[in-house]
């Protein structure tokens, strides 16, 4: 086999240059690799078993999320609904759709229809739906428009530095507790105020009201 470096030629930095040429690669390899919906998180959108519309239930049809997430208020966890709750309608309309099908057999069967999950914190940081819901904190601020997506993908990274965001300043997203799942809704400018102004200041006014303090520098607050 003919030896690429030959012996006794000084190709010390051939091989230096080789090897940094090759690192000079490395770099944007792992910025790729790390910048992938995956790791990021942020667009992940998995396919599911069913066709679901949140943009046809939610959206044009008007459901509430809580008829289908019933505990998000009570539970640290939120809920996909069961099949039944699918059925209170699906047992009438369209009832013979074979886009339908998993449906109606986990329905007949008992067994859920196995949807992907697709928002996840890890397991050393605690996450609890019903503080934040019963504080005024809307579905919207961490889960974008779902009520426009044909199928759900991540809006938000859920980072630690995320929740940190907000927890700094949760004047920017604190609203009356009647529009939690209203995700077109925004604050009403007064006078020449814009948007992001009369949020503030309705933020601010509720925060006081309600007591919000959200943990910050206390790490024990998210890591129990
Ligand atoms: C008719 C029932 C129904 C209604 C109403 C509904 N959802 Fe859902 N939701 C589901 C089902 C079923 C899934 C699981 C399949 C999927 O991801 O599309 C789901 C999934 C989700 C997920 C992703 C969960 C995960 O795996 O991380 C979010 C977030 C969500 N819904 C938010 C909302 C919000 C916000 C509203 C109100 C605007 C809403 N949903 C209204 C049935 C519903
Ligand atoms: C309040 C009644 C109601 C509930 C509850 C409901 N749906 Fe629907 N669903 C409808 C109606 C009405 C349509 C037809 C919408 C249209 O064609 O514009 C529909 C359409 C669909 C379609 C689209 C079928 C196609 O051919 O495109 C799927 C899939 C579906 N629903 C799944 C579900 C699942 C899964 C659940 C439970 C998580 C659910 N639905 C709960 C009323 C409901
Ligand atoms: C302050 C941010 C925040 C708000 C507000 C919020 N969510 Fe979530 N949601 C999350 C996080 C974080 C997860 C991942 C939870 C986990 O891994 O335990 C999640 C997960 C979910 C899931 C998947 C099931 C679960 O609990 O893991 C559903 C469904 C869901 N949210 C629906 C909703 C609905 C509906 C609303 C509004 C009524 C809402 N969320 C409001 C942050 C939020
Ligand atoms: C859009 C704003 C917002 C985001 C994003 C947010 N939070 Fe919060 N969080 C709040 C508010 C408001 C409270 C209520 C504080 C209070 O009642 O004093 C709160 C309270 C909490 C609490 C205290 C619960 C208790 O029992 O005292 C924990 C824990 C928490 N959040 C964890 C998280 C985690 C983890 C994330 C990120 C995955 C997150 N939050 C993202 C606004 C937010
Ligand atoms: C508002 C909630 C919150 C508070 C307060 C908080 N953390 Fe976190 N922390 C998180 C979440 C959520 C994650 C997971 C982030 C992810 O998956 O990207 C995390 C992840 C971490 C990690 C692991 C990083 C990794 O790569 O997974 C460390 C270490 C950490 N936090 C330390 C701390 C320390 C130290 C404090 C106090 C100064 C603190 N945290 C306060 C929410 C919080």
């Amino acid at each position: 086999m003919p030896q690429i470096f030959p012996r006794g030629a000084n190709f010390v930095p051939l091989k230096i240059i080789l090897v940094l040429a090759f690192l000079g690669m490395a770099a944007p390899a792992a910025i790729w690799y790390y910048w992938r919906p995956e790791y990021t998180k942020i667009g992940y959108q998995p396919a599911q078993p069913i066709p679901f519309s949140h943009k046809v239930h939610a959206g044009q049809l008007g459901l509430d999320c809580r008829y289908c997430h019933s505990f998000v208020e009570t539970a640290a966890h939120s809920n996909i609904p069961a099949a039944q709750v699918c059925m209170n309608c699906h047992s009438q309309v369209q009832k013979d759709n074979p886009k339908l099908a998993p449906l109606r057999e986990a329905w007949a069967t008992g067994k859920p229809v196995e949807w992907v999950q697709i928002h996840k914190t890890p397991d050393h940081a605690y996450f609890n739906h019903s503080v934040h819901i019963n504080r005024g904190v809307s579905c919207v601020s961490c889960h974008g428009r779902v009520d426009q997506m044909d199928v759900v993908a991540q809006d938000q990274s859920l980072s630690m530095d995320w929740c940190l965001t907000c927890h700094r300043a949760p004047e920017n997203a604190l609203r009356p507790l009647d529009k939690v799942t209203d995700l077109g809704w925004h604050a009403t400018p007064k006078g020449k105020e814009s948007i992001e102004q009369a949020q503030e200041n309705l933020g601010k006014e509720l925060q006081k009201q309600r007591g919000v303090n959200p943990p910050v520098s206390n790490c024990a607050g998210c890591h129990r």
